[in-house]
């Protein structure tokens, strides 16, 4: 008996892996994490599965329903929103079921950063301009974030920022950047990306705040930095037509240029 965390991807129903979708078809119990999850995931579980909402449980609460399936020899798909590794609380489910005996696999999801990007159309390294994301958040009221982890600190590095769980927070967001990227530098905003109510807002530092409409309260993604709006980046050496590649060789004296143009 094993419980699967399986990631279930930003929100839309084919977005999820294939190898999630057949370990959810495969599974007579289903855990699932709220109303991020939709409903048409939950179509995967086999006829007459038990599946449970855990978004009232506790851990105990979980826990218990992981023994129970355990005892009666059934797998246990458990499903989150988005990737499992970052903010599904993954970690504390895992270690309880290990001390109780139990095995876990884990299937990985789309993240919702990569499903805003691709809302945006947008790559969020670019040549020259920018070449980490920093995946992140700022303090809420039951968690508080370690020393060091400020939004001053990451900024100052340049990088691309995707801040998480901080939409109630846009003061404090707009106003902690500002002194490194400026009050012009490009923000967007993705509420609930890949769902059929996507919304995308375009602004900056400056106009952040008053940009944001009242109705997105949640469930959305602050990105910021210039490579959200920059056009005038470097190409990648990846596709330069001088560029010498081990399997796209390019120039005569290249050792490889022998496949590409033949020995004769
Ligand atoms: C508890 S975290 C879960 C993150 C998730 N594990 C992931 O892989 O993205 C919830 C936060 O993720 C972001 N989020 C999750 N789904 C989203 C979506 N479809 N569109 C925009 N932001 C989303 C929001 O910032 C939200 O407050």
């Amino acid at each position: 008996m094993t419980v699967h965390f399986i990631g279930a991807g930003p929100g839309a129903a084919d977005l999820i892996t294939l190898r999630g979708r057949d370990l959810i078809a495969s599974c007579p119990v289903c855990l699932y994490a709220g109303s991020l999850v939709p409903d048409e995931i939950l179509s995967h579980c086999p006829e007459g599965a038990r599946i449970v909402n855990t978004a009232p449980l506790d851990l105990d609460a979980i826990v218990t329903e992981c023994k129970a399936a355990a005892e009666a020899g059934h797998d246990v798909a458990r499903i989150h929103s988005g990737d499992l590794s970052v903010w599904s609380a993954m970690g504390e489910q895992i270690r309880r079921l290990r001390a109780e005996g139990i095995d876990v696999s884990v299937t990985p999801g789309v993240p919702s950063f990569a499903a805003a990007a691709a809302a945006l159309e947008s790559e969020l390294t670019l040549p020259g301009l920018t070449q980490s994301v920093v995946l992140t958040r700022t303090p809420g009221r039951a968690s508080s974030m370690p020393d060091g982890e400020t939004l001053a600190n990451f900024a100052a590095t340049g990088a691309t920022l995707a801040i998480h769980l901080s939409i109630g927070n846009l003061d404090n967001v707009a106003n902690e950047l500002t002194p490194y990227y400026g009050a012009e530098c490009p923000v967007a905003v993705v509420y609930r990306a890949s769902w059929p109510d996507q919304e995308i807002i375009r602004t900056t530092l400056a106009t952040l705040p008053k940009d944001v409409p009242d109705h997105v309260t949640r469930t959305a993604l602050i990105l910021v930095g210039p490579a959200l709006a920059a056009q005038g980046f470097e190409e990648s050496a990846l596709y330069s037509t001088d560029y010498d590649r081990r399997y796209r060789p390019q120039s005569a004296e290249s050792p490889w240029s022998s496949w590409r143009h033949g020995d004769d």
